[in-house]
């Protein structure tokens, strides 16, 4: 968790009127998106503390093979969940069936299933006046059988107004991939919560705080590149603010006093959270592309500034409707952003620096 929360107060407080004012409350189903690096774990993790502050009980899964069966286990943990079915059925490989030791339960019992889990949970946890919190993280990345087990077991308990919350985080993706999909309409209706930037205010703020609150002063010059550095992406605030935190400390350990940050630890630290950021974010984002939207954003880091979508095409070789498919697919994993009169640009912060200096790596792996 960063030191500080900064500007997430409205999301914050939706959350948390939604847990105060009771079933049926738009804060208790909420989707949260936004690019890598935004702040979504952060958040359902905020949630969460807030969750059990009210004594809420308090389940947090991410999305990866097997989801609904760990949030059963977890529910259930003394009883082997298999006895909540009906029919035990024999796991068959390439059926959908999921493996619970011996027996399994197959897809189409698992939302049933699922109910039935949390519906006894929920017995326990109502009659001492608390509710429940369930988190998945990187829903993009959910298989579709949990998702609709899931999706359909929470969507009737809320509907039977029980004392529950339910909140998925994701990439901007999970829009095209699970609210298109009309079996999952339920997730449709939840609060969409889009995190982006900080304003340069609020950082600004922050870092001057956090700072003070260290022992070491950041203030002028060097607190005026701190904060442009961050350019409001919550990743780099953290990455910024520790390195360059790291780099006076280390100066000035020994100093009585008052110690303040120079401008020569402000670059430096600055340099330092922008190799970090480079390994954490842009690295395994690239990893995420396929070898076309990369050609696509190579092109693209040619120009100092927004790219005409054309030149980017002629880059590439190939007509405009070609190259525009991968434009689209790019803007819808907000990799880049569409600037109106045939322009893009980058979405991530300094992703331009990024290619042009692993441009070759890029390309050689291809
Ligand atoms: N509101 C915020 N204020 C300050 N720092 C933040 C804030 N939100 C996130 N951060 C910092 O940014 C970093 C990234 O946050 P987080 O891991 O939650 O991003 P994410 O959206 O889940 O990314 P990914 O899509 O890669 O999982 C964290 O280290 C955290 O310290
Ligand atoms: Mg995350």
């Amino acid at each position: 968790m960063p030191p500080l929360l900064i500007g997430r107060d409205s999301i914050i407080e939706d959350f948390e009127e939604g847990i105060d004012d009771g079933p049926g409350a738009p804060g208790r189903l909420m989707r949260v998106t936004g690019a890598r690096g935004v702040g979504k774990t952060v958040m359902l993790t905020e949630f969460g503390r807030i969750a059990r502050a009210h004594r809420w009980e308090v389940i947090d899964e991410t999305a990866s093979n097997g989801l609904a069966q760990r949030l059963l286990e977890r529910l259930s943990p003394t009883k082997p969940a298999v006895s909540l079915s009906l029919k035990p059925s024999v796991s068959v490989a390439g059926l959908g069936g999921v493996s619970l030791g011996e027996a399994s339960i197959s897809s189409q019992q698992m939302p049933l299933t699922l109910r039935e889990a949390l519906g006894s949970r929920l017995d326990g946890l109502e009659r001492k006046h608390a509710g429940l919190l369930i988190t998945i993280d990187e829903a993009q990345a959910a298989d579709r059988n949990d998702m609709i087990a899931i999706a359909t077991a929470v969507q009737h308990l809320i509907r039977e107004e029980r004392d529950m919350a339910f909140v998925f985080a994701g990439l901007p993706t999970i829009a095209s991939k699970w609210l298109n999909d009309d079996v999952l309409t339920f997730l449709r209706r939840a609060q969409a919560e889009q995190l982006g930037d900080v304003p340069l205010e609020d950082v600004h703020d922050a870092l001057q705080d956090t700072f003070d609150d260290s022992g070491i002063t950041l203030a002028g010059q060097a607190l005026d590149m701190a904060v442009k550095a961050t350019e409001g992406y919550p990743f780099m605030i953290q990455l910024v603010g520790y390195h360059v935190w790291r780099i006076a400390y280390r100066r000035q350990r020994d100093v009585e006093g008052i110690r303040t940050v120079s401008e020569d630890d402000a670059r430096q630290g600055i340099d330092n959270a922008l190799t970090r950021l480079g390994d954490a974010v842009h690295g395994p984002e690239m990893d995420g592309l396929s070898p076309i939207d990369k050609t696509y954003l190579l092109a693209m880091a040619q120009d100092d500034g927004p790219s005409s979508t054309s030149a980017v095409a002629k880059r590439m070789g190939k007509s405009l409707n070609y190259a525009n498919i991968y434009r689209t697919r790019l803007i819808d994993a907000q990799v880049i952003r569409d600037m109106g009169y045939g322009k893009v640009d980058f979405a991530i912060p300094y992703l331009r620096r990024y290619l042009r200096e692993h441009a070759a790596y890029i390309r050689m792996r291809r």
